[in-house]
């Protein structure tokens, strides 16, 4: 088969080759992925498994994939505890940033050398070369810093929705969440900032408080409080901020009940996370006296319904604008060279806690 690309097969092997050289022959690609063929705890279940890539198809393309996080969901859906069921064996991993190496002979809208992000769900991003249909990627400007692109689609979206799509928030308002360390924690964060909404994070306490306050708060958090903090503060009580009108939950138990009690009126709390896989308690008193809702949000479900939306299309370019503006950072987080990937899983559902950081894994060392 024909393949636009400008790279040669054996380019890998023999580096000096010119970039240009026209493939008209077929190629093939040792590819390295982080496989698993049963449920289970990934250090246990995942290994990587060596195999060979043919040329992409004529709407495929060919990508190296160069770093990939390590998301809470990964893990869970590597434990059967996830709704997302893949086919075994199953390639890990939901996000990546790649580069394109080949392009199959019909494809229109990407090209070699291009980084390019999933646009679909699943696709199984741990490994270091992959082939994708061309409408599943989406191509990203090459001036996005590699953890950035790497964790665009889940985190920094799902902070975005959340913050758009349940309570219709004015520059001036003021929202409340906890888990406010986490990297949807840190996107809410940069997008209030970015929208001129007030923020306030709630995280548990830990010996270096001060220092994650601080960082928190250079990440424009209006204030940060522990969970011990919240309960007696007098911050929305004595008007130094208006009361939130949305609360976000990544936790659950204790810790959303104190969250949601902090709710203006008709306030709403949006859950997204459990991480302390403690069931949402919703106090009585905010419920009748003040009428709050409790909703939920999934962004997988979200991208589902609104896979071609032309708010996705205005969700994606935004974030884009923001980060090669400077105004959003990636979260906190380690590269981890692909063979060491086991001690970045274990790390990832540690309920001991205070990982303190993403791990990327790089796909390339
Ligand atoms: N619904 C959706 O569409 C959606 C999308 C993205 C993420 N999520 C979920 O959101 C959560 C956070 O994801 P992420 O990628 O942002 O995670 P992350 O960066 O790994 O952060 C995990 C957060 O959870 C906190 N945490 C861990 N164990 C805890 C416990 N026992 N009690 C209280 N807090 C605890 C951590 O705080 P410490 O520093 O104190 O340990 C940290 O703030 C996960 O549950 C993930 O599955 C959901």
């Amino acid at each position: 088969m024909f393949v636009k690309s400008l790279i040669h097969p054996t380019r890998y092997a023999f580096p000096n080759l010119p970039k240009t050289f026209q493939l008209t022959r077929k190629m093939s690609v040792l590819v390295k992925s982080l496989k698993y063929s049963k449920h289970g705890e990934p250090v246990d279940v995942m290994e990587i498994v060596e195999g060979q890539l043919q040329d992409p198809k004529d709407n495929e393309v060919l990508v190296k994939v160069l770093a990939a996080p390590i998301n809470p969901a990964d893990i869970n859906t590597i434990q059967g505890k996830y709704p997302v069921k893949p086919k075994f064996p199953a390639v890990g991993g939901n996000e990546c940033v790649a580069e394109i190496i080949a392009i199959g002979k019909n494809v229109s809208k990407l090209t070699t050398g291009q980084h390019v992000i999933p646009f679909a769900t699943g696709l199984g991003t741990w490994t270091t070369h992959a082939i994708f249909a061309e409408e599943q990627l989406m191509p990203v400007s090459s001036k996005i810093g590699l953890a950035e692109a790497a964790t665009l689609t889940v985190n920094p979206c799902t902070a975005y929705r959340m913050l758009k799509d349940f309570v219709a928030l004015q520059p001036g308002d003021c929202v409340i969440q906890n888990g406010a360390n986490s990297a949807v924690g840190q996107a809410v964060h940069q997008l209030c900032r970015a929208w001129n909404i007030k923020s306030v994070g709630i995280v548990r306490d830990r010996p270096d408080i001060a220092s994650l306050k601080e960082y928190l708060k250079s990440q424009g958090a209006t204030e940060v409080l522990t969970e011990e903090e919240i309960r007696t503060s007098t911050l929305f009580k004595e008007n130094h901020l208006p009361r939130p009108l949305l609360a976000l939950n990544c936790v659950g138990g204790k810790s959303a009940t104190e969250v949601s009690r902090h709710l203006a009126d008709k306030g709403v709390m949006v859950t997204y996370g459990g991480m302390s896989r403690e069931p949402v308690i919703a106090g009585t008193a905010a419920l009748i006296f003040k009428d709050v809702s409790f909703r939920g949000f999934w962004m997988t479900r979200w991208t589902k319904e609104n896979a071609d939306s032309p708010e996705r299309i205005h969700m994606f370019t935004e974030l884009c604008e923001l980060i090669e503006q400077g105004k959003f950072v990636a979260p906190v987080h380690e590269m981890v060279p692909l063979q060491k990937f086991k001690d970045a899983m274990a790390a990832v559902l540690d309920f001991k806690g205070f990982a303190g950081k993403k791990f990327i894994l790089d796909m390339q060392n």
